[in-house]
Formats: C-alpha cells, sequence, structure tokens
C-alpha cells in the first residue's frame, strides 16, 4: 500500500491523536455490537507499546440538541475499551477546553485517554459535521501527531477528521484503515481473478453506484435479496407482491443490457403471500408466483448456482443479504451464501459492512471471511469506486 501508517513515524514520548469510529450500536447503555472495538485495538496497542500517549476521539449517533447528549456518551465505550486493554482509560467527558487540556498534558508514555463525543460540537452550528476550521485547528493542537483508523467514518469530511488533517503535519493511517484500504480498495482497483461480486439489499436506487462500478471490474455480478425482483421485472417476468422499484425498472434493464451476461440473478425463490416468520408456501421459479405472493429469499437451486459461480473465484465481495434473513424462515438464502463464500480456501473473501457483515457475525462465520469490513456507508462509497476523504487525508510514502 502507498500510504502511510503508524509504523512509518514515531510515536515515543509523542502525544498521539487517535481518530475511532467508535459509532457503535447501544441499547440500555450497553454495547450490542462491539466489532469496531474489536477491531481497532491492534492500533491503540502498537502506540501504548511504542511509549505514545494515546488520545482517542470518535462520533456516537447524531446529536441535535442538548437532549440527544444523554444518549450519545461515550463514557461506557471507554470502559469496555479500558476491559478490552486491561488498562484504565481516562476518560474525559468534555471535547474541549481547561479540563481535556490539563489531562493531556498529565498523560505519562504509555497512558491512554478517550474524550467526548465529537458531535457534541453539533449542537450549536453543527462544528463537526460542517468542518468547522477553528474546531480542527484546536483538536489538532491537542497533539503531535494524528492517526486516523475511523474507516466507518471515511466518507465524511469533519472537523475530527479532515479538519484536523488540515491542520497537522503528517496524517498516518492505523491499522484498521489499512486492512480496509488494502482488501476494499484492492478490490476495487486491482483484484485477483476471478472476481465475483455478491449484491443484495432491498433496493436498486441503493446500490445503483456499486452496481455500475463493480460491472466495470468484477467478472462477474450476482444479484440477490429484494433488489433482484426489481431486475426480475425488468426482464419481463411477473413478481407478484415481491419488492419491486417500479421507478428503477428501465434503469435495471439498461443495467442488463450494459453487464453483457456479467449479471447473475437468481433462479428460484421462496414464495409467500404474507410478510411473516411463517414457512414459505412453495419454492420454485418466479414463473410459479401467484398474483398475491411475494419472494422473501431465494431457494435452494440459486444457491447452488452461486456457490458453483463462487468455487472459482480468486476475489469475492459481498454486500447486502439474499433474503429477510431476519426472519429465520427467510434466512437460508443469506446463510447459503456465508457459507459458500468460508469454504473458498484460495481467494480473499470481503464483507463490505453494514447487514451483510451483521449476518455474517450473527450466523458464525466472521472467522472465515478474510475480511469484515466496519464501515456502512463508507464500504459502499468505496465499493461505488468514490474517494473518500478519511483515506484522501492520509500522506503517501
Ligand atoms: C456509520 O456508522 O456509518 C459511521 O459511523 C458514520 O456515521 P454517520 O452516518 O452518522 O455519519
Amino acid at each position: 500500500m502507498t500510504k502511510k501508517t503508524v509504523r512509518d513515524i514515531e510515536v515515543s514520548g509523542k502525544k498521539v491523536l487517535i481518530r475511532v469510529d467508535f459509532n457503535v450500536p447501544m441499547q440500555d447503555g450497553k454495547i450490542t455490537d462491539e466489532n469496531r472495538i474489536f477491531e481497532a485495538l491492534p492500533t491503540k496497542k502498537y502506540v501504548l507499546e511504542n511509549g505514545g500517549k494515546a488520545i482517542l476521539f470518535s462520533h456516537l449517533g447524531r446529536v441535535a440538541s442538548a437532549e440527544d447528549k444523554k444518549d450519545a456518551t461515550l463514557a461506557p465505550v471507554a470502559n469496555r475499551l479500558s476491559e478490552l486493554l486491561n488498562q484504565k482509560v481516562v476518560f474525559v467527558p468534555e471535547t474541549r477546553g481547561a479540563a481535556l487540556e490539563s489531562a493531556i498534558n498529565e498523560l505519562r508514555n504509555g497512558d491512554i485517554l478517550m474524550f467526548e463525543n465529537t458531535r457534541f460540537e453539533d449542537i450549536e452550528g453543527k462544528k463537526e459535521s460542517k468542518n468547522n476550521p477553528e474546531l480542527g485547528a484546536y483538536w489538532a493542537s491537542l497533539g503531535d501527531v494524528f492517526v486516523n483508523d475511523a474507516f466507518g467514518t471515511a466518507h465524511r469530511a469533519h472537523a475530527s477528521n479532515a479538519g484536523i488533517a488540515a491542520n497537522i503535519k503528517e496524517t498516518v493511517a492505523g491499522f484498521l484503515l489499512e486492512k480496509e484500504i488494502k482488501f476494499i480498495g484492492g478490490a476495487v482497483s486491482n483484484p485477483k481473478r476471478p472476481f465475483v461480486a455478491i449484491l443484495g439489499g432491498a433496493k436498486v436506487s441503493d446500490k445503483i453506484e456499486v452496481i455500475s462500478n463493480l460491472l466495470k471490474v468484477a467478472d462477474k455480478v450476482i444479484i440477490g435479496g429484494g433488489m433482484a425482483y426489481t431486475f426480475l421485472k425488468a426482464q419481463g417476468f411477473e413478481i407478484g407482491t415481491s419488492l419491486c422499484e417500479l421507478e428503477k425498472v428501465e434503469l435495471a434493464k439498461s443495467l442488463l443490457e450494459q453487464a453483457q451476461g456479467k449479471i447473475v440473478l437468481p433462479i428460484d425463490f421462496a414464495f409467500t403471500s404474507k410478510f411473516a416468520n411463517e414457512p414459505a408456501s412453495h419454492v420454485g421459479p418466479i414463473t410459479e408466483i401467484k398474483a398475491d405472493e411475494m419472494s422473501l429469499d431465494i431457494g435452494p437451486k440459486s444457491i447452488e448456482m452461486f456457490a458453483d459461480i463462487l468455487k472459482t473465484a480468486k476475489t469475492v465481495v459481498w454486500n447486502g443479504p439474499m433474503g429477510v434473513f431476519e426472519m429465520s424462515n427467510y434466512a437460508k438464502g443469506t446463510i447459503g451464501v456465508c457459507d459458500a463464500i468460508s469454504k473458498l480456501t484460495e481467494a480473499t473473501t470481503i464483507v463490505g459492512g453494514g447487514d451483510s457483515a451483521a449476518a455474517a457475525i450473527q450466523f458464525g462465520y466472521a472467522s472465515k471471511f478474510t475480511h469484515i469490513s466496519t464501515g456502512g456507508g463508507a464500504s459502499l462509497e468505496y465499493l461505488e469506486g468514490k474517494a473518500l476523504p478519511g483515506v484522501e487525508i492520509v500522506a503517501n510514502k
């Protein structure tokens, strides 16, 4: 990789600003998915073991008013991090000011501090989210060097990434950002072939740019999930009451033409007349759907066909479930895809964030993939081929 990383700078004795993405799901003050915290541990360990003073910060949720602050404090995350590192994490419940500055000045080499949700600065004038220049300069002044490890936020140009970078000598990548660039960036720019992409999820409109970009670089683009029905409609099939974006049917037609055979659609489906977790009434090709029925998952023949295409792949990117996997009766397609990918020992296999990452973890396949992205929107934009501000700010080697 051509980007500088934390390995390329001196951290010993330095105040090391580390932007992480700890925007983790929480319920009643408890973290319900810790993947972003786990994945960010190596950078912290490296900085601490090498005698740096680690100063961590992140956003959490969207904070529009003082009222929102109550449920958006990073205190529980600092506690959990402290358990995982087996070391005290000094938590400063401020985003600026004398208390924060003196806590930073008291840090000794190998100490770690985390300050409060950067979006608390959004309450008056969206300072963080609008990349207020004073705020970026202020945060930059708190440290000597800047390590960006927040891939999940890389599609945003906010004060806590772009703003700091503009006011500090050099920005380098942390190990998580490095990994995301290597795997997702590598897949879209220089994949080992054959490169097979599997895309799912409800809406074509959410994935148009991803499909268009991957059609340029992938050898096959398998489409499942809710958006497959808009493509089937574009091919002239009746799809009953299945999910369909009528206004995207023409676009689906043109993507199919442009694809020249690269797009692969499912060949059988699980039909039901109710959107409920009850067994499918029948499974079969789309021509067997009744007018009052919908399909909520792909069928076994599709899974077999997809698995067969995947067998020879050297690079696989999967983004989006194949069916309504939250309902156990309609999770088979998504599990089948996880299973097929997990058997590929010669391929680089990447799950691009969001629902598919949640599914891979939930169904116990997490360790079977080469990389599960920590980005939702960021991994989608990266797969769209866009330059991400959080990656662009990192110095080149
Ligand atoms: C995410 O979870 O996608 C990132 O943390 C970005 O969050 P945002 O959409 O609130 O900017």
